[in-house]
């Protein structure tokens, strides 16, 4: 085994205390310290630099049916990270290589060199593995590529624009070909962001008025592709401005991730006869087989400029929690990341 000597005794990590019930309150979760542990045959040592949060994680919390398994009560929640091999007991991984795992919200973590991808940090920032060239970036390309069957002169509508998954849909699109990109998002210092640097040709705050007004003004034409991000009202809004052919890709619900009660459908889902419009659900992790053929073409337009990213930095694992509540609540733009 190879390692450093200076590794501490101790690595704080949050765990989750209790199941939340609607907006998720400090006393749901606990940061507690636990001992460094050690990598045992095959595994690695990491200590993670940049940590993910994103909205998934709230359905984790829960213990409802899903598509992924609950977090386990009392015990550390899991999530993106990427960090810096501090011990190995792996072959092919040394100490001071950096990798991309699944073991976030802690500052140690042990991990499996299957579980671990290693990464670049001179070819791209590291905490880019985790939203641009990342998970989130898969999801805008996957979903408006595959699921949303998007073609050239599409008219595309993405609601959470300004979010990471949001603002690359839309900037995939425009670079792709579409006549009109339309995004909405919750502030007014979000929408600018959109129109003046992203290059939406419009977008609106859906805070400014109902939805299905604004997009209508904003797509006198209507709309061919949704990516929904939001649910709710956005999603009524799409298929009330849905042309013929139109397609729907549901990525997200946002809007009811913290609902006590089942959400009221679409009133107007009978619209998708008459535009024989296709609404279609879908998990990233279904699409990975898109993985090298989204970093082959999206990479180069990150690094030219040509699709532009932001990130919200939060410092410190301590401060973890708060910039996952800050994602529900709208704090971020761009890709959320915690920064150790
Ligand atoms: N299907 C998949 O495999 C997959 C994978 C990744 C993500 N997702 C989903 O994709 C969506 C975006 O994820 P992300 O990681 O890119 O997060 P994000 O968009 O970076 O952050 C979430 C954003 O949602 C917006 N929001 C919060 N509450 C809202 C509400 N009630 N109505 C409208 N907007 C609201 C906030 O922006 P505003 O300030 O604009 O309100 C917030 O910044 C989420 O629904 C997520 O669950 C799905």
């Amino acid at each position: 085994m190879t390692d450093t000597p200076t590794l501490p005794a101790v690595s704080r990590e949050w765990h989750l205390a209790s199941r939340p019930v609607g907006w998720p309150k400090p006393e749901d979760f606990a940061f507690v310290e636990a001992e460094v542990p050690q990598p045992g045959e095959g595994q690695v040592l990491v200590r993670n630099k940049y940590l993910s949060v994103d909205p998934y994680m709230r359905g984790r919390m829960s213990d409802a049916k899903s598509y992924v398994a609950p977090f386990e009560l009392g015990k550390v929640m899991q999530g993106g990270a990427v960090g810096e091999v501090v011990a190995s007991n792996a072959e092919g991984l040394s100490v001071g290589d950096h990798v991309l795992h699944f073991f976030g919200w802690r500052e140690y973590a042990v991990v499996g060199a299957k579980n671990a991808v290693k990464v670049d940090p001179d070819a791209a920032p590291l905490s880019t593995y985790l939203g641009v060239l990342g998970m989130t970036g898969l999801t805008a390309y996957a979903g408006l590529l595959r699921t949303a069957a998007f073609k050239e002169g599409d008219t595309v509508f993405v609601s959470g624009a300004a979010g990471a998954v949001g603002g690359q849909v839309g900037q995939i699109a425009r670079l792709k070909g579409a006549s009109r990109v339309i995004g909405s998002a919750g502030s007014d210092e979000k929408v600018k962001l959109l129109t003046e640097e992203y290059g939406f040709d419009a977008a609106f705050n859906y805070k400014d008025g109902p939805v299905a007004e604004q997009l209508r003004a904003a797509a006198p034409d209507g709309i061919d592709v949704y990516f929904d991000n939001v649910g709710g009202d956005h999603l009524e809004a799409a298929i009330g401005s849905l042309n013929e052919g139109g397609r729907i890709a549901v990525c997200g619900m946002i809007s009811v991730y913290n609902n006590t009660e089942p959400a009221p459908g679409p009133k107007n889902l009978a619209r998708l006869i008459a535009t024989r419009g296709r609404i279609e659900g879908f998990v990233v992790t279904d699409h990975y087989d898109l993985q090298s053929q989204f970093v082959k073409e999206v990479a180069p337009w990150v690094a030219s400029g040509e699709l532009r990213y932001r990130e919200t930095v939060v410092e410190g694992i301590e401060n973890n929690l708060e910039a996952f509540l800050g994602v529900l609540r709208g704090a971020n733009t761009g890709k959320m990341i915690v920064k150790l």
